[in-house]
């Protein structure tokens, strides 16, 4: 700036921001590292844990790296699809190999489940700016702000009932039978974030009679493949309804699966009525994709994609993943076995539990026991060491006691 010169006034451009508060559960991550106990227990986010309470990286996944190390050549752009054999590759983990001939069903890899959820809202509302989407409450926090920040509507109903511990089934059918055809409802293919609530294999079938009897379009959120009752058996719900439907959007993430979650890997998949459809559907995304992120980063699905054309990493990941899935059962079977109103847990599914607890009882647990969950009482039931469990499960009882 010459000499003399001065700033001009002018108003200023983010004065008009309003201070806004951190993600709750962002919020958490960092109150739990910041508190000094060393006996804390922390069961806020969605991350495995093992026995011994570390996160550590898949044997299948290593070894991937390991290949990758010595036989990747380039690090060049691979376009706005990213990796296309993942894509395909997640195509037959997803739909089943039967469906990856089905030219009706597009894919492209995204930034983790969160960028394929975000794609796809922005894709209802750039195909119908009146679209609506009915969302089961509670959801996970960040679906709102995800779908919300792409303009879609959002119509609440109930989904899971805290104080009774079960799913409001048929409020949800209700709020099925209200929507128009070709609206959008938003669906947790397994292990439900933030309740472990999964429908059962009859609800499925009853979801996908009336999307197709309706002509609803199913957005479903598969973030925890296999780490329910399995890999092929967590894909059964979604398959049933995307069968069902004319159209229909599946958000997947590896994060979880693969153990690669700050790779940010997953795939936004779409099937429309025709494969001429279908096409302009994946120009569409791949157009939407390169304002966003331009092209998805690379590492996590190159990795996943050396594990699974590896008949033997392959196997070896299934056999880890089955690990992780009997690792969270056991805990789940301690937890119920410890006091009847904790019976309930051991029925459901995934990494996480909702307990009937009010934000006052989770702020108590915070304070007088140094544990570490959501404000709405959603804890990562495989957060807890096998030295832990107890002790959470006692001061549980003993908040609950009052
Ligand atoms: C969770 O729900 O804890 C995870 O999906 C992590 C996240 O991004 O919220």
């Amino acid at each position: 700036m010459a000499e003399g010169s001065r700033v001009a006034e002018a108003p200023k451009l983010f004065d008009h921001l309003e201070a806004q508060a951190s993600d709750s559960l962002l919020a958490l991550i960092a109150m739990a590292k910041a508190d000094p106990r060393p006996d804390k227990i922390d069961v806020g986010v969605g991350v495995y844990r093992d026995a011994a309470g570390g996160t550590p990286i898949l044997r299948a996944v290593k070894a991937a790296e390991r290949i990758l190390l010595e036989t990747q050549e380039t690090k060049s752009y691979l376009g706005s699809q990213g990796d296309p054999r993942f894509v395909e590759l997640m195509k037959g983990i997803v739909f089943g190999q039967g469906a990856l001939s089905d030219e009706r069903i597009i894919g492209l890899q995204t930034p983790g489940g969160c960028g394929a959820l975000r794609l796809g809202a922005d894709l209802i509302e750039k195909a119908d700016q009146d679209a609506r989407i009915f969302v089961g409450q509670p959801t996970w926090p960040n679906h709102a702000p995800l779908i919300g920040c792409a303009g879609v509507e959002m119509v609440d109903y109930c989904y899971y009932d805290k104080a009774t511990t079960t799913i409001c089934f048929d409020q949800m059918m209700d709020a099925f039978e209200q929507a128009r055809a070709g609206e959008l409802i938003l669906l947790h293919g397994c292990c439900h974030n933030p309740t472990g609530a999964d429908l059962n294999l009859d609800q499925w079938h009853a979801v996908a009679e009336v999307v197709s009897r309706r002509g609803l379009v199913p957005f479903v959120d598969l973030a925890y493949q296999g780490l329910g009752r399995g890999l092929e058996e967590d894909a059964e719900g979604t398959r049933l309804v995307v069968e069902a439907a004319d159209q229909a959007l599946v958000a997947h993430s590896c994060d979880k699966n693969f153990g690669v979650y700050r790779e940010r890997t997953g795939s936004l998949f779409v099937k429309a009525s025709t494969r001429q459809a279908a096409e302009v559907i994946l120009g569409n995304l791949l157009g939407l994709s390169r304002t966003m992120w331009s092209m998805p980063p690379d590492h996590g699905a190159a990795v996943a994609r050396v594990v699974l054309e590896d008949p033997e990493l392959r196997a070896d990941w299934r056999a880890e993943l089955q690990e992780m899935c009997a690792r969270i059962r056991s805990l789940r079977s301690r937890l119920a076995a410890y006091d009847p109103r904790l019976a309930y847990i051991a029925d459901q599914n995934g990494m996480f539990s909702m307990l009937p607890l009010s934000s006052d009882e989770v702020v108590a647990l915070r304070e007088s026991h140094g544990i570490y969950m959501a404000n709405s009482g959603r804890f990562n039931v495989v957060g807890l060491s096998d030295e832990s469990v107890e002790r959470f499960a006692a001061a549980l009882v003993e908040v609950m006691d009052g």
